[in-house]
């Protein structure tokens, strides 16, 4: 939630680098809040920082700086706001000026104790320019920098004073080859240039320049100049960071020929789960999970897991849950993040709760972290992105290797967030001697077969185009049982955040308990069918799901395997996937309804990759 970014470059040579880098950087950061866009820069001997920012998408700013030039800088820093502290106007925008316009400072996070500190600056003659908790710390800022002439010691002083969550960018007039960041339960990460350096709420911020890159760790202060780097704890003592290099490189952010990053990302997703399952056998076809750093003894004491998660990621904690219990026998909980630590939950040494999270940033999901493991859990992490906070701080992770998820509504994360899953529950079932090897082995020859079925499902995409291009209602449900009902509820949250059209997920089996009073003619049903070839009645209660609602005047939109002949009479259209076990469907199943929400919300002319009131990365509370 907001992206930063900072540069420093040529000491004594101020050009237009510092804010085409910085632009360059916020358009790759765009995902994580539009609500407006700003940048500031400085350069020797200038005696304010240059400043421009305006409400909206980075369109807006690129098109003001257009109309008025900015001048060349040794510097810069920029920001791409989702709004929390104050409606998104120009005045709400970062970066916020202080100290006369000498100082500018960007935040990502919420200061909870914004409204003491304001009071306490307002008797101090302060006067404020806009409704933002961040403009408090631009002058708290001021005026420890008055009071130490350092930037970087007058950010350590000010960050030691902001309860809540925050990442700080500053640059100030007095330091024009200077960029100073500190970082409390919010993202930064360090790009190392030849002479320059660069900050980044993530590595897209400077992947295009380098693919080094430092982690920094919690409370902590890190400033850099075109030669160096330093980190320190708030303290002020000098830390050592971890380096770094990024395994996917700039193009692998960019659309490649496609109309939107979604469109794009669910063509990824046949490599989002071939890389996933990558390089995890050892050479006598074992699964060595070697990032995880749980010895196997604690591992064979689980004896509850418990899966926190938010969103489309608590969607594939679902679809785990069926199957770690059937492969490992140990009781899978899936609870949102955010209920999770405010419910006291029964968590203790031998509970194993699995954090799965895109960003590894979600705020939610860290606190709930948290939480678990002052309750003595082991907690494990599925993450996507390297360098971020939760597998800084889990036991033990295990990495999706989707690759950047740009567009904010998450798709090959999902599925690759599924696959470490089953991953898991595999490997868990192998250290606990719940299979034998070569049925794991056959498990895994299964799971190795999904990306070229996930790739069929994906040629066979024009199909769902033309229904989805067609669909005028303004309500679509969606129904499944088993792994099907975490595939309809993540069908229905696509067309949500996409379409903004009401949709709704329901386990089919719930039908008759109240959600079928709202089939009426022509209502548009999604209906996730198990394979014929699965557990024992299953297939055919949800055949009798499709006959109920359809006897309602339903539209039946049905999702069925390859020559399931039973369908046919009660579907009005069949999206065909191909054959595969029911704990591994929802690879393939859920890959339509995808489709369906991305042509939808593009035939209506909508923002597929930015979707109104989201952020990617929801780093508050
Ligand atoms: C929906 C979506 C969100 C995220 C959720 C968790 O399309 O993207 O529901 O899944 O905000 O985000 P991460 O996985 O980054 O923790």
């Amino acid at each position: 939630m907001c992206g930063i970014v900072g540069y420093v470059g040529a000491a004594d040579a101020p050009s237009q680098r510092p804010l085409e880098v910085v632009l360059e950087g916020l358009r790759r950061l765009e995902y994580r809040g539009y609500d407006s866009a700003g940048v500031a820069l400085v350069a020797p001997g200038a005696e304010r920082v240059a400043s421009r920012k305006k409400a909206g998408k980075l369109a807006n700013l690129v098109e003001a700086i257009s109309l008025d030039p900015l001048p060349d800088a040794t510097a810069a820093i920029g920001h791409t706001r989702w709004a929390t502290h104050g409606g998104p106007t120009d005045a709400n925008a970062h970066p916020h000026l202080a100290d006369g316009g000498r100082l500018a400072v960007i935040h990502n996070g919420i200061v909870e104790n914004f409204a003491i500190l304001r009071d306490e600056l307002l008797a101090d003659g302060v006067q404020f320019h806009s409704e933002t908790d961040t403009e408090v710390a631009g002058h708290l800022l001021a005026k420890a920098y008055r009071e130490t002439g350092d930037l970087a010691s007058a950010i350590r002083d000010t960050a030691r004073r902001l309860e809540g969550t925050f990442t700080l960018l500053a640059v100030h007039a007095d330091e024009p080859s200077t960029v100073v960041g500190a970082r409390h339960d919010s993202p930064l990460v360090v790009g190392l240039g030849d002479g320059e350096n660069f900050l980044g709420s993530d590595v897209a911020a400077f992947v295009s320049h380098t693919r080094e890159a430092l982690e920094l760790g919690q409370d902590e202060v890190v400033t850099i100049t075109p030669d160096a780097v330093v980190v320190t704890d708030f303290a002020g003592r000098v830390v050592e960071p971890k380096r770094y290099t990024v395994d996917w490189d700039a193009s692998s952010a960019e659309k490649g020929g496609f109309r939107t990053y979604m469109d794009k990302e669910i063509h990824d997703q046949p490599q989002a789960v071939a890389e996933t399952l990558l390089g995890r056998t050892d050479a006598a076809g074992r699964l060595q999970l070697d990032e995880l750093r749980i010895e196997e003894s604690v591992l064979r004491a689980v004896d509850k897991i418990v899966v926190v998660a938010c969103g489309t990621a608590a969607y594939a904690g679902h679809v785990a849950k069926y199957a770690i219990e059937h492969w490992c026998r140990i009781p899978v909980e899936v609870e949102l993040a955010h209920e999770f630590r405010y419910r006291d939950p029964v968590v203790n040494e031998k509970t194993l709760v699995v954090a799965i999270t895109q960003s590894g940033e979600t705020m939610d999901t860290l606190m709930a972290v948290r939480h678990a493991q002052e309750q003595g859990a082991k907690v494990l992490s599925i993450v996507n992105t390297h360098g971020s906070t939760i597998p800084r701080e889990s036991d033990a992770v295990l990495y999706t290797h989707a690759g950047p998820e740009i567009a904010v509504a998450s798709t090959k994360a999902f599925l690759a967030q599924i696959t470490a899953t089953y991953l898991l529950g595999l490997y868990l079932a192998q250290v606990r001697g719940n299979k034998f090897p070569d049925e794991i082995a056959e498990e895994l020859a299964d799971l190795r077969a999904m990306p070229n079925k996930i790739q069929t499902v994906l040629d066979r995409g024009d199909h769902v185009r033309v229904i989805a291009r067609w669909m005028n209602s303004d309500s679509v449900l969606f129904l499944g049982r088993h792994v099907g009902y975490p595939v309809a509820l993540e069908g229905a949250l696509k067309l949500k955040e996409l379409a903004y059209i009401h949709a709704e997920g329901f386990a089919a089996g719930e039908l008759k308990h109240g959600p079928i009073a709202l089939v009426e003619p022509g209502q548009p049903v999604f209906v996730i069918v198990p394979s014929p070839r699965g557990r024992d009645s299953l297939h055919s209660k949800v055949i009798s799901n499709i006959q109920e609602i359809r006897a309602r005047g339903a539209r039946t939109l049905v999702i069925a395997e390859d020559g399931d002949e039973d369908v046919k009479p009660y579907a009005d259209e069949v999206f065909w996937v191909p054959e595969a076990p029911t704990l591994l469907s929802p690879l393939l199943s859920v890959v339509p309804l995808q489709i369906f929400a991305c042509e939808l919300a593009t035939a209506r002319g909508l923002d597929v990759d930015q979707p109104r009131n989201l952020a990617k990365s929801v780093t508050v509370e």
